[in-house]
């Protein structure tokens, strides 16, 4: 691949924070829903992924839980992401799964913006909040000399809102995110399970290339051909562009999270990678991390 080829593509944004600080909340907000609302127990309990348009720019949003439960969940969030936006209620102030969400971005080394929520509440503390930011985490906002962007925000009243977005794509272009546009579409799959009806259902969102209905697919256990593509409103789609989420049905097994997934020439060389895969597993007797799809995928 040469690098002169490479050209920008729209911001993947993971929201993080500890739970009930407000993220789907925001998100329900910028993409004017109500998911929050309608969840279990007040509680999000999956990795959901939104593309909102700002100023005729894209912006990918990837929601996580902030439940302690849901460690692995915000992990794999931070490590499809090339954002993050930490969420952190300003009557609460920095709480376990704030600390626990800004380890997982800093081992995935992507740019940090602060989100102070809830600011419309009476019992809000903006100040002490970013005191804890400080102490606790060791970011000082750009107000107080330090380098950390830090917007108050009501994801209710939407005050701040749209300094928020301004604020994430000023620091999208500063990390000039990019993707090949040509060539075989990858993905990084952030979902999957077995649906009763539709069987194996791969949430991915596509980092080079154009993904299109038809095409071959590999993932570290499985392989398959796209059948169906949805976009984040479950509209069926043809192809899925750069940094564009979609749901993709015809794998042959639900594939693992985490994974990559590749457009290959046909079935036939994907179920080829897979079946390499597989019989290095048994003869190397290794675990699963050591047998590289990727360089299954130049032989
Ligand atoms: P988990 O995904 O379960 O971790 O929670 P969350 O961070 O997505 O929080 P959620 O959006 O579910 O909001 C939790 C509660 O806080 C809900 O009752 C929201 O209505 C409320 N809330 C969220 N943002 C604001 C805000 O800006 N102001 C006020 N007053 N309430 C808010
Ligand atoms: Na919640
Ligand atoms: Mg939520």
């Amino acid at each position: 691949k040469e690098k002169d080829k490479l050209v920008p593509r729209p911001p993947v944004v993971t929201v993080m924070g500890h739970v009930d600080h407000g993220k789907t909340t925001l998100l329900d907000r910028i993409r004017s829903t109500r998911v929050a609302e309608k969840e279990e127990g007040g509680i999000t309990q999956s990795i959901g992924a939104y593309q909102v348009e700002v100023n005729g720019k894209k912006i990918t949003f990837i929601d996580t839980p902030g439940h302690e439960l849901f460690t692995e969940m915000r992990a794999r969030g931070a490590q499809a992401t090339d954002i993050v936006v930490l969420v952190v209620a300003a009557d609460d102030g920095v709480m376990p799964q704030t600390i626990e969400a800004y380890n997982h971005a800093k081992a995935a080394n992507v740019p940090i913006i602060v989100a102070i929520n809830k600011i419309d509440k009476p019992n809000a503390n903006v100040e002490k909040t970013k005191q804890e930011l400080v102490e606790k985490l060791g970011l000082i906002p750009e107000e107080w000399g330090g380098d950390t962007i830090v917007v108050p925000i009501s994801a209710r009243t939407g005050q701040g809102v749209d300094e928020l977005l301004e604020m994430i794509l000023l620091v999208a272009e500063m990390n000039e995110i990019k993707c090949y546009p040509e060539g075989p579409a990858r993905g990084v799959i952030i979902e999957s399970k077995l649906d009763k009806k539709m069987g194996p259902v791969a949430s991915v969102i596509v980092k080079d290339g154009v993904l299109r209905v038809g095409d071959a697919v590999v993932a570290a256990n499985t392989y398959g051909k796209v059948r169906n593509l949805f976009d984040d409103r479950m509209r069926p789609i043809k192809e899925a562009l750069p940094s564009q989420p979609v749901m993709i049905l015809g794998f042959e097994d639900v594939p693992d999270v985490h994974s990559n997934v590749y457009a290959v020439e046909s079935v036939e060389k994907a179920r080829n990678i897979v079946e390499k895969r597989l019989e290095r597993l048994e003869s190397q007797k290794q675990t699963k991390k050591h047998v590289n799809l990727e360089e299954l995928m130049k032989m």
